[in-house]
């Protein structure tokens, strides 16, 4: 099991929400972020520049997917997220030792 956290452009929650949903994710958990990446939240850094750093407002969606099911979710996220503009964001995959359905008590991938 993985845990992935996506951090994307708040514009495009709806479409890689929309896309992760027709792949059967049924639970995902949503933060609203600040961050900056190699621009430093700057649209260009130019050369020799010294430019304060400036956080960014982004969206992160956090999923916890089968292992059978990281490409095709990965997939989907990217092609959702995906301008191609800089600034479209970044996905770690975290491994996951367990996770506890707290209702039930039950755990690992029944517990998704
Ligand atoms: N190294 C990092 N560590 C933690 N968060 C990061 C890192 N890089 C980017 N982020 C987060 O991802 C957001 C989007 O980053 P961004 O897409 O600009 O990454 P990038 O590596 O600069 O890629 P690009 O060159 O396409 O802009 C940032 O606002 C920040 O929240
Ligand atoms: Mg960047």
């Amino acid at each position: 099991m993985k845990k992935l956290e996506i951090i994307i452009r708040t514009s495009k929650l709806n479409s890689v929400k929309a896309a992760l949903e027709t792949l059967g994710v049924h639970g995902m958990t949503i933060i609203e972020v600040k961050g900056y990446g190699r621009q430093r939240g700057h649209k260009e850094v130019y050369r020799g520049a010294t430019l304060e750093s400036q956080f960014v407002p982004k969206t992160q969606i956090n999923i916890l997917v089968h292992d059978e099911g990281l490409k095709s979710v990965l997939d989907a996220a990217i092609a959702a997220a995906q301008t191609g503009e800089l600034g479209d964001g970044k996905i770690a995959i975290l491994p996951v030792e367990d996770v506890i359905r707290i209702r039930t008590g039950e755990r690992g991938d029944t517990a998704l």
